[in-house]
């Protein structure tokens, strides 16, 4: 097994204003899959690719938002080593009982110093894709919307984005994938991977704390990126930019936004990533390119609204 520790982003847990209208967006026209409630009214959804029981987990409340974001672990002993280094470092670390989400094992929950709550776990209920695991079809019948295959990462802002970093990378053992650099060389953007993607996790400075900028569904194709543009016009979903590119991370993009004004992403592609490439570095000055790779022009809303 290659990838080892840390596995892969497992869990979003997003604020909605209004429930019903919330699940018509992520079911009817992103396309996720509702997999259960439970007794607090939270709805559980997943991409179709996904194998554990949920990924987004929908709560309502009085200001959209993030609750906080789980990375799946390989093992028990994983989650131990984590909480031990952790809390040796003088890191808060909550425990959070077996079933609190229901289907999922024990969490542990901690804080980056740019205020996000963060959550590691072992296990999570196995339900599989749809597909069988000898001779599948590519996909299973019944999709809907977008048709996102995963959850795929979260854009934070924050502030403390060194100090951040420096938990990442030396207490999570991510790697730093990319960084943006401001005028005197501060690194004011991290790209944060614990696999081979370009990235599970990122951070932009904002005078803020827990601030989420975008939660991001991976899709198939270039084609599902027009077919999710396609759709957007249809519902009259407000979209921001796109379809277009990033030079950062060479992903496929739109955003747009749920009902309760939290930013979406579509997101394709993006290069494979191995632990001994170099950290790609984007200065200020060419950081336009870098998130808006067609046309070089920074939408205004994207560095002024998150939730
Ligand atoms: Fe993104």
């Amino acid at each position: 097994m290659a990838i080892q520790g840390i596995l892969r982003p497992g869990h979003a847990a997003i604020r909605v204003l209004d429930m019903d209208a919330a699940v018509n967006h992520y079911v009817e026209w992103v396309g996720l899959i509702e997999t259960q409630r439970d007794d607090q009214g939270r709805v559980y959804l997943k991409g179709w690719d996904e194998h554990d029981l949920f990924s987004i987990v929908l709560r309502e409340a009085d200001a959209p938002g993030l609750d906080y974001m789980g990375f799946k672990v390989d093992s028990a002993e994983t989650l131990e080593h984590y909480a031990k280094k952790l809390a040796d470092a003088g890191v808060a670390v909550e425990r959070i009982a077996e079933g609190e989400l229901k289907g999922c094992g024990e969490r542990i929950r901690f804080h980056l110093p740019s205020g996000h709550a963060l959550e590691l776990y072992a296990s999570k209920q196995y339900i599989g894709n749809g597909l069988p695991n000898v001779n599948p079809d590519v996909w299973p019948d019944g999709l809907k919307g977008m048709k996102p295959n995963r959850f795929d990462h979260c854009l934070f802002n924050g502030d403390s984005v060194p100090e951040t970093v420096d938990f990442m990378v030396n207490l999570l053992d991510f790697d730093l994938t990319e960084k943006i650099t401001g005028p005197d060389g501060e690194i004011t953007g991290a790209f944060f991977a614990c696999s081979n993607k370009a990235h599970d996790l990122a951070l932009i400075h904002e005078d803020s704390k827990a601030k989420l900028h975008h939660l991001s569904f991976h899709l198939d194709s270039w084609d599902d990126i027009r077919n999710a543009a396609d759709i957007m016009s249809k519902k009259y979903i407000p979209v921001e930019y796109g379809p277009g590119r990033h030079g950062l991370t060479r992903g496929l993009t739109i955003y747009f936004f749920d009902p309760s004004g939290n930013r979406n992403e579509t997101f394709h592609g993006g290069y494979i990533r191995y632990p001994d490439h170099p950290c790609i570095i984007w200065e200020h000055t060419d950081v336009a390119k870098g998130i808006f790779y067609y046309g070089h022009q920074v939408v205004e809303s994207f560095v002024t609204a998150n939730t």
